[in-house]
């Protein structure tokens, strides 16, 4: 057997992490490794865990993408990066985008008056009277126009837990396919609603759409891209909800401008766009290997793995495949096994981090920004455009999480993102408790509005470096393979269901706490930031299958992890 002809693929693109003399050593170092594959005939490489700092980044960087380990080892297999590989995988990320559309449409829609008017007239009675004397907090208080936004986040939740036995039984494809045809659904029955249950009716299609392509997504970016690029397409998916959002608020924007009567049903039934567009790529997209190998459609799942990775060897990658698959079947009770205490810091972590993702008020911002800044004296328009500002900047500060995390480690975005938004939340709150008074009867100068714009987009940077992608990533990279799956379901269920907390509750919450409300959220973002502190421990670089030892050498977690659990590299010290 030839050695791998593209193995260059996998290192050149981890070279850009490096600085030139690691990058020098690395070469050298794949190059020994190259001659001794050549030597053995072996069809894939396989490197020994590096000892030096920065080989060790280096081989944690194609890890953490998602090369796969076996028996302890970081292995490399055969192919390049294809713009097939690539195509696939930016139409797969509009999943993300119908997602971001929804958190996004729907705080800019229940603040148009037509809308108010039309389906929660007592909304928009109490809107208009309140303004002047009585109190501005409670304005919006309606638990059914809460509804409206927070029925999305029931479906989706319900939603997942069947969308991961279709996914799994017919595969990624046609999670995806029914997920994007329930949004459609959804959106072209709250194009044309006439009355509220039409509208729940079509939050609540939306939401399986969402709960569907949540699911399938993310499987689906993960398996099919090439291993060294698989943290940079995860997070894909973070960046086109980011767009999405902010697509909704640039809609929102100019429909609110119509006044025709019928801007808010632009603005909902727009969101056909995003999921036909997922939609008919589903049609076109291929199934990943893995979901073919796991249904038994070997001959396909090897005809679709020479097409992305651009070589026909890749004997040595689908056999790890079907390797995968007969372990994975043989863990019976993968939800009885993630409750055993060698698994309790993966199970706070599914819980806490979603849980805690969710708690830092991301939600009231990308929710309820249009509502909160009327609130406060801007006018309509003005309060739509702010939406817009929020969104363009969670777009950007996605963008230096991506190019950050792996230089600068989770715990430092984690830590500076909390400190940073308790600042901001503080901040806005003491304005608006000073300027505004919990009697919610006062008015902010425009510099003051202003100002509170400026810290809201603080606090939103925050979030977009740290908890947003974070609060996805770490979840994903700590579980081993055999409890993996059960662990995703968990941290997808629990962030849907604070998300669903969060829309239900903040419109009252803001009636009744006022200001206090921006002061609740930062205790909370403090209380998180002392558990990334204690708790989290830092997982840069570290290969996936590695990670054991990341618990066992913690302060704390040590005491769960079972003795005779010894990682690769340990296994390779003692051989
Ligand atoms: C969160 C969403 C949030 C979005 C904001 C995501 O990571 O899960 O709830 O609306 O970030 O960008």
């Amino acid at each position: 057997m030839r050695p791998s002809p593209c193995f260059h693929g996998a290192s050149d693109l981890c070279l850009i992490f490096l600085d030139d003399q690691a990058k020098r050593r690395y070469k050298k170092e794949l190059s020994h490794q190259r001659y001794r594959g050549a030597q053995k005939g072996s069809r894939s490489k396989t490197l020994a865990f590096p000892r030096s700092p920065q080989r060790r980044r280096a081989c944690a960087e194609m890890a953490g993408g998602g090369l796969a380990p076996s028996n302890g080892d970081v292995k490399h297999y055969n192919g390049r990066v294809t713009s097939f590989v690539i195509v696939t995988c930016v139409i797969a990320a509009t999943g993300g985008l119908i997602f971001g559309y929804d958190i996004g449409v729907s705080g800019g829609v229940t603040s148009m008056d037509e809308f108010l008017e039309k389906f929660f007239p007592s909304v928009y009675q109490q809107e208009k009277t309140a303004s002047g004397s009585k109190n501005q907090w409670c304005q919006f208080d309606s638990q059914m126009l809460t509804s409206f936004t927070s029925s999305l986040y029931v479906a989706g939740l319900i939603s997942t837990y069947f969308a991961s036995m279709v996914t799994q039984a017919f595969g990624r494809k046609s999670s995806m396919l029914f997920g994007g045809a329930a949004f459609l659904l959804g959106s072209a029955i709250n194009g044309v609603a006439m009355n509220v249950a039409m509208l729940i009716i079509g939050r609540i299609l939306l939401g399986v759409g969402v709960g569907f392509a949540n699911q399938a997504v993310p499987l689906y970016l993960s398996e099919m891209a090439p291993p060294q690029l698989r943290g940079a397409l995860n997070m894909g998916f973070q960046m086109a909800t980011t767009i999405g959002i902010f697509v909704a608020g640039l809609v929102n924007y100019g429909t609110g401008k119509l006044h025709a009567g019928y801007g808010w049903r632009i603005s909902v039934a727009l969101a056909a766009v995003p999921a036909l567009i997922m939609t008919l790529g589903a049609i076109a997209l291929p199934d990943t290997p893995n979901s073919l190998v796991e249904r038994g459609l070997r001959d396909q799942a090897k005809a679709t793995l020479q097409k992305i990775r651009g070589t026909d060897d890749v004997e040595a990658e689908l056999q790890d495949m079907i390797k995968a698959s007969e372990e994975a079947k043989k863990v019976s009770d993968p939800w009885s096994s993630i409750l055993r205490p060698e698994h309790r810091p993966h199970l706070v972590m599914a819980i806490a981090i979603p849980m805690f993702q969710q708690l830092t008020g991301i939600n009231v911002i990308m929710f309820y920004a249009p509502v909160l800044f009327k609130t406060i004296g801007f006018g309509d328009s003005a309060s739509l455009m702010s939406a817009v500002i929020s969104g363009l900047v969670n777009v950007f500060a996605t963008t230096v999480s991506i190019a950050t995390v792996d230089k600068f480690g989770r715990r430092v975005l984690f830590l500076e993102g909390g400190i940073q938004m308790v600042v901001s939340q503080v901040a806005v709150g003491a304005i608006l408790g000073t300027f505004f008074g919990d009697a919610g009867t006062g008015k902010l100068s425009p510099g003051l509005a202003n100002l509170v714009l400026a810290l809201i987009c603080v606090y939103v940077a925050a979030f977009a470096w740290s908890w947003g992608p974070l609060g996805w990533l770490v979840p994903s990279e700590i579980f081993p393979l055999n409890i993996r799956s059960a662990g995703q379901s968990i941290v997808v269920g629990v962030n849907f269901f604070f998300t669903f907390v969060i829309a239900q509750l903040f419109l009252m919450a803001l009636c009744h706490l006022k200001s206090g409300l921006f002061h609740l959220f930062a205790a909370f973002v403090v209380v998180m930031t002392l558990f990334v502190v204690f708790l989290v421990p830092e997982t840069k670089g570290v290969p996936i299958e590695e990670m054991t030892l990341v618990w066992k050498k913690h302060w704390f977690w040590k005491k769960y992890m079972l003795d005779d659990r010894i990682t690769p590299s340990e296994h390779r010290r003692e051989d």
